[in-house]
């Protein structure tokens, strides 16, 4: 089989690279500013509806993965444009794309498609998000299934790993308390925490079974963020009197948030032989990995 993952130097999309090629060869790794290492590294702008045709007409993939967003909440909210343009509008042109060749298309969404006034959502409840950012990715979904003909559109939750250059949440905070700074950390948002090395092979196994529809692939468990830096104090032993209990109120936002969009995990815990990992299980694992790097 031959793979396209877009975003593939991103924090979910390297991974999902690096775990890839353990098991097949041709495998495209889309970037637009940031070279990927490993994959075929093929450039491709999502801004850019001629490129991505381009790209999928020379490279014809059996399996797309759709990873590539403009994610960062508050700029979409200022750019909204540009964040329809990205997220929304390509998505439509490589459904399209997809359709034409036959090849399955797995789109990764995200937990603000909900409003997150009543979290732990299944994949038929009704989506309604109140930010740019979550409103765009909900577009994409339905160019998707309104496109696409072979698709999976898996919804995940603040993914957390190891990136070069990506922070992700508990190194923000491992970081932080290891040199005795004091954060103020929200106890009145809820997620579902994603380790990203469950969640790369949870999107594997979907692209290699071709399993149809929506599936949450987050994590299993539901934990707010200050539960979650609590958590990672505890396991690195640091200083947990440094995390100062704060809420969402409190935030210099640009963008809304949802309060709990947290995710329903049921369905994929039955299909999927790679179940998604609890908050336990996935930290324990991220704590080893960043003591074998600990820059
Ligand atoms: N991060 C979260 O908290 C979260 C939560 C739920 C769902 N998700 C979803 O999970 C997916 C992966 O997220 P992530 O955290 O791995 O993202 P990320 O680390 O922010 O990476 C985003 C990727 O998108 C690419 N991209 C942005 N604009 C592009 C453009 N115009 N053309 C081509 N590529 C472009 C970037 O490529 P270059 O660097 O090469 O420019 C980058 O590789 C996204 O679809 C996101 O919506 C993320």
């Amino acid at each position: 089989m031959k793979f396209l993952v877009t975003g593939s130097a991103g924090l979910v999309g390297r991974q999902v690279i690096k775990d890839l090629l353990q098991s097949y060869t041709q495998v495209y790794s889309c970037y637009n500013n940031s070279k990927p290492e490993d994959g075929i590294a093929t450039h491709l702008d999502l801004t850019s509806p001629d490129g991505i045709i381009k790209v999928i007409e020379s490279t014809r993939p059996d399996v797309i993965i759709h990873l590539a967003a403009m994610t960062n909440v508050d700029l979409c909210e200022t750019q909204k444009d540009l964040a329809t343009k990205i997220n929304a509008k390509a998505t439509a042109v490589i459904a399209e794309q997809a359709k034409k060749l036959g090849a399955f298309l797995v789109y990764v969404s995200t937990d603000y498609v909900f409003d997150g006034e009543k979290g732990m959502k299944i994949e038929s409840d009704n989506t309604e998000s109140i930010d740019h950012y979550g409103k765009s990715k909900l577009e994409g979904e339905k160019a998707v299934e309104e496109i696409a003909t072979k698709w999976c559109i898996a919804r995940t939750s603040t993914p957390y790993g190891i990136h070069p250059k990506k922070k992700s949440f508990p190194i923000f905070i491992a970081e932080n308390l290891k040199s005795g700074i004091p954060l103020d950390i929200i106890t009145d948002q809820y997620t579902s925490p994603t380790y990203v090395p469950n969640l790369s092979r949870m999107l594997i196994e979907i692209s290699s079974r071709k399993i149809q529809g929506i599936l949450h692939v987050s994590g299993a468990t539901r934990v707010s963020r200050y539960d979650m830096a609590m958590m990672v104090a505890d396991k690195l032993n640091l200083d947990k009197k440094l995390l100062r209990p704060t809420s969402m109120g409190n935030m210099n936002w640009t963008a809304k948030r949802p309060r709990d969009s947290s995710l329903d995990i049921s369905k994929a815990a039955s299909l999927l032989k790679e179940k998604p990992m609890t908050v336990q299980q996935g930290l324990d694992l991220f704590v080893e990995q960043m003591k074998q790097k600990p820059n």
